[in-house]
């Protein structure tokens, strides 16, 4: 099993798991997971059902505490007892099943939480009009052009809301963005939306998390794979170490891993200069994978 440390990936990783177990009672959904990410990196994270996913997010985002390991953030060990721990150390999660208000405007959405309010008299009201200029602005950057911040939420397709989240995690300062299925419930031309923000985030440095079943979409965008397979990792991989029918047999399970491991090879480095893809080999290889969809097992 050839695991890929840290090796050319520069500095210290925004976030890192170290030899992180997770168990349940009797239950082990994470076994001895050691990971990094870095900034200006987007690090997929693959496995089929029960692999341990979503248990590995939650853990990054403080809905769970490791039963054994170290979670650390910029090299710095951190407990976090709680999902706001996480958000105020900087790690924004973006949840599949959003929490938004559907009936509530874009604006009042972005601002959830995070309300930003004025005086009126005596009392503190949420500012509209602050709110609906920051939001269209903050859209603006990443290439969101809306019509109008107070329509609502819920007139927005699927891929459209994640990007929303996505503007929005990045507004308010996260350095690291989990996204945990963006793509999976949409068709390709909303998915492609979703991966050029991405692209957007990692442009602007930050750290990505991208949990995938769809080895496409993952290719797309990824600098580096992590696959995991019943609670194990099988390592992480640079884009340039690997290739897509790897990581496919590595999530259905592996048979041919041995082989595969060889094949790999030893560490893989990143080149920079590769992190830097532009977004038209992305579209390239999304455009394979909507000729070849699928990407599961
Ligand atoms: N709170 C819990 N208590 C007991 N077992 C759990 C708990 N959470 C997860 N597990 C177990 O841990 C394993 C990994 O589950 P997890 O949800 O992390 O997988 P996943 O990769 O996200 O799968 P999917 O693709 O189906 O979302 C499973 O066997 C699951 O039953
Ligand atoms: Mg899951």
């Amino acid at each position: 099993m050839t695991k890929m440390s840290a090796v050319g990936r520069q500095g210290i990783p925004l976030i890192e798991l170290d030899h992180v177990d997770k168990t349940f009672g009797p239950v082990v959904a994470l076994r001895d997971i050691s990971l990094g990410v870095y900034p200006g990196e987007v690090h997929c994270l693959l496995g089929d059902n029960g692999a341990g996913k979503s248990t590995l997010i939650k853990t990054l985002s403080g809905v769970h505490q490791p039963s054994r390991g170290e979670l650390r953030i910029e090299g710095r060990k951190v407990v976090f007892e709680s999902p706001r721990d996480a958000i105020n150390a900087g790690v924004a999660t973006v949840y599949q099943d959003l929490a938004m208000l559907p009936l509530m405007s874009i604006a009042r959405n972005f601002f959830l939480g995070r309300e930003i309010t004025r005086q009126v008299g005596p009392f503190k009201v949420f500012d509209m009009d602050t709110a609906s200029r920051i939001t269209r602005e903050e859209l603006h950057k990443i290439g969101i052009d809306l019509r109008d911040p107070d329509q609502a939420i819920g007139t927005l397709s699927g891929g459209e809301r994640q990007s929303v989240a996505i503007a929005r995690a990045i507004y308010f300062g996260a350095k690291v963005l989990i996204l945990d299925e963006p793509t999976s419930a949409l068709g390709v031309k909303e998915a492609a939306v979703v991966l050029k923000y991405v692209l957007q985030a990692r442009a602007r440095h930050l750290g990505v998390i991208f949990i995938t079943h769809n080895v496409h979409h993952a290719w797309a965008v990824g600098d580096t794979f992590t696959v995991l397979n019943r609670g194990q990792s099988y390592g992480t991989f640079a884009k340039e170490a690997t290739n897509r029918e790897a990581l496919l047999s590595m999530m259905a399970g592996g048979e041919a891993l041995e082989e595969l491991s060889v094949e790999l090879g030893e560490i893989a480095h990143t080149d920079r200069t590769a992190a830097a893809r532009s977004e038209a080999a992305a579209a390239r290889a999304l455009h394979e994978g909507a000729v070849h969809p699928g990407g599961h097992g």
